[in-house]
């Protein structure tokens, strides 16, 4: 589906939000031989020439890359592959896993249930969490019934106060589990940013669309 009309006939436009796909999608673009004109990270313009003539950079909220790639509003978009399990949306290709901000989706709960709990045996666990179509796939998957609690952030918060026992995050150090006293109880998906496009961009801008996307793949090989 295309509604937009990203970035003209001939430009291309990229998604990326800001945070840490910005912090580690620069590297990545630059090693592409794509480089934006102002520095994004300290930049307030939401629209960005690069030094590739026709070639902008939009930033965008994280879970907002799938929808303006859907519609084509951009071209091509860099996205968590968790932000892409929870979009519900079609209309995009996903083309290349750029392995930067990896990390995984775990189900977690505090140590001490974790000590005398036994995952095989639920048949129906309430859970905090952002994603909660991930969440009620996984679980649904394996036979169990949640009672989903839709949160923004700060899922680790939900166990210390009461407000359910196991969430569904992001984890990469682990840091973040640890200092809330919370233990990984199952792996949901192991999660890196991929490049994504809007389907009708890939037939429509197909020649300087791939020459792009074939910059990224080397760079992205460059660096493996
Ligand atoms: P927003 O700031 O718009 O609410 P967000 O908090 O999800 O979005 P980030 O924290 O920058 O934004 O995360 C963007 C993406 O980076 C996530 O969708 C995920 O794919 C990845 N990510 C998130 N946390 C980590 C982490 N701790 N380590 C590695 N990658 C992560
Ligand atoms: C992410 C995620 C976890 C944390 C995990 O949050 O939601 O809270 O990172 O990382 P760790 O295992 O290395 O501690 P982030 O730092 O992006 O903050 P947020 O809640 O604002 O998204």
């Amino acid at each position: 589906m295309s509604a937009g009309t990203g970035n003209g006939a001939a430009g291309l436009n990229i998604a990326l939000s800001k945070g840490r796909i910005l912090e580690e999608s620069l590297p990545l673009l630059a090693r592409a031989g794509v480089v934006p004109v102002e520095n994004p990270l300290q930049s307030r313009k939401l629209v960005i020439d690069t030094n590739l003539p026709g070639v902008q950079i939009t930033i965008i909220r994280a879970a907002d890359v799938p929808t303006y790639v859907q519609f084509g509003a951009a071209d091509l978009g860099i996205a968590g592959r968790d932000v892409l399990m929870e979009y519900e949306g079609d209309g995009l290709y996903e083309l290349l896993d750029l392995r930067i901000a990896r990390c995984r989706l775990m189900v977690a709960e505090p140590a001490g249930l974790a000590a005398r709990d036994d995952p095989k045996a639920w048949t129906r666990v309430r859970v905090a969490t952002k994603y909660v179509n991930i969440t009620r796939r996984h679980f649904a998957a394996k036979g169990i019934q949640t009672d989903l609690i839709k949160l923004y952030g700060s899922m680790e918060l939900a166990p210390l106060v009461g407000l359910s026992e196991r969430i569904v995050d992001l984890v990469d150090t682990g840091n973040t589990l640890k200092a809330n006293g919370l233990v990984e109880v199952e792996r949901i998906a192991d999660i890196s940013a991929w490049l994504v496009a809007n389907k009708a961009s890939m037939k429509m801008k197909h020649v300087p669309l791939k020459a792009l996307v074939d910059r990224l793949a080397r760079a992205v090989g460059s660096n493996a």
